[in-house]
């Protein structure tokens, strides 16, 4: 046993241990993001960061062991302070965005991406379950609104505007009775009814939100490459077939992680604002695995090696991996294999363990 003092506390604790096995068992609470208990210590990110006033040091407590004699402080203003630098140096690399431009500026805050996905997944069921509770907490009906999200829709770049309202209002056709649906359709294309004063400012939660930076325009495309709506499409919502087709143009500028983020979460605990000029080390690419349908963005990769000690854990291969070394290294799959091949099985859990949103599903 060591005896050492966390906080100026004093704790027995058996050697071997780390510091934040130690704090957390003691009921300390010490932020992480490369750390996940059972796998391998990684040490990246630094947000873990403790101050031993015993040396003088400052340490990763998650990979730094306990030693007799050690004073750790945990939550003074050098270490918060450290830990506020190492997030910030993160989200200078970090070129995403949390929201998609139509869902900022939607009055009712509707999670139009979400819904887009699941129309061009033909998942219809559940886009109607999204849709009612969205409208029973927010009580905004698309034929009320002039279309915030639509003059906002990044879509516009490429062509036309994805057809939100037009969604919305298929969508609604199969949760309201036909008489009150006419009423709705009939406001709608008269267009004569508007929120008045624009969008309700502050209806949304305020929450940390990261930028793009420094895109270029054919970066913008490469990095929508999974958008593979027709470049001619139809206003008109008809049936199914054309609502799947509409909301295939959807570019996904959201991110998938943005309500289960924890360089976010990180990034609000810690008042931190998102850098504009972010550094740039390398294009953006999103990679898709067409037959399990992960997705991997390495702009929002804070490189934590998680995936990487997880997939090496569970002994599937081919799996991901670092490529290169320093600051351009890389996760990737491996140079002999494709994308398509990676992961075939347990993609999921390699998914859930990532803290950002640069490992999703696609739907
Ligand atoms: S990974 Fe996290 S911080 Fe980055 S865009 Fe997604 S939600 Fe925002
Ligand atoms: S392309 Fe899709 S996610 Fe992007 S702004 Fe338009 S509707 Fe929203
Ligand atoms: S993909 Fe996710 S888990 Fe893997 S290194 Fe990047 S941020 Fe970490
Ligand atoms: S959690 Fe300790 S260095 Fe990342």
């Amino acid at each position: 046993m060591v005896k050492i003092k966390i906080n100026n506390i004093y704790f027995e604790a058996p050697e071997g241990l780390t510091i934040l096995d130690v704090a957390k068992s003691a009921g300390f609470n010490i932020p992480t993001l490369c750390h996940k208990d059972g796998l391998p210590h990684y040490s990246s990110c630094m947000v873990c960061i403790v101050k031993d006033n015993s040396t003088n040091g400052f340490i990763p407590s998650c990979s730094a062991l306990v030693q007799e004699g050690m004073d750790i402080d945990i939550s003074g203003e050098e270490v918060t302070s450290l830990r506020r630098k190492a997030i910030e140096l993160l989200l200078a690399e970090h070129r995403a965005e949390c929201e998609a431009p139509c869902k900022i500026v939607c009055p009712a805050g509707y999670n139009i991406p979400l819904m887009n996905r699941l129309l061009a997944a033909q998942d219809f069921e559940a886009a109607i379950k999204l849709s009612m509770s969205e409208l029973n907490s927010a009580g905004i009906m698309c034929t009320k609104c002039p279309g915030y999200c639509e003059n906002a829709c990044r879509r516009k770049k490429v062509d036309m505007p994805v057809s939100i309202r037009n969604l919305q209002l298929f969508i609604s056709q199969r949760i309201i009775p036909d008489n009150l649906f006419q009423d709705m359709a009939e406001q709608h294309h008269n267009n004569d009814i508007v929120i008045e004063n624009g969008p309700k400012k502050g209806k949304l939660p305020k929450r940390f939100t990261s930028h793009i930076g420094r895109l270029e325009e054919t970066e913008l495309q490469e990095w929508l490459k999974e958008c593979k709506g027709k470049v001619l499409r139809s206003r008109e919502i008809l049936n199914k077939n054309s609502a799947v087709g509409e909301a295939e143009s959807c570019m996904h500028c959201d991110c998938r992680a943005a309500d289960d983020c924890r360089l976010r979460d990180l990034a609000e605990e810690f008042s931190i604002k998102d850098p504009r000029g972010k550094l740039v080390n390398s294009p953006i690419t999103k990679k898709i695995n067409h037959n399990t349908g992960l997705i991997f963005e390495n702009t929002k990769c804070i490189k934590c090696g998680l995936c990487v000690r997880l997939c090496e854990e569970l002994k599937e291969e081919p799996a991901l991996c670092f490529m290169h070394r320093g600051f351009v290294s890389i996760i990737s799959e491996p140079l002999t294999e494709e994308f398509d091949n990676i992961l075939k099985n347990r993609s999921k859990e390699v998914i859930a363990i990532c803290p950002t949103g640069a490992l999703s599903q696609m739907k």
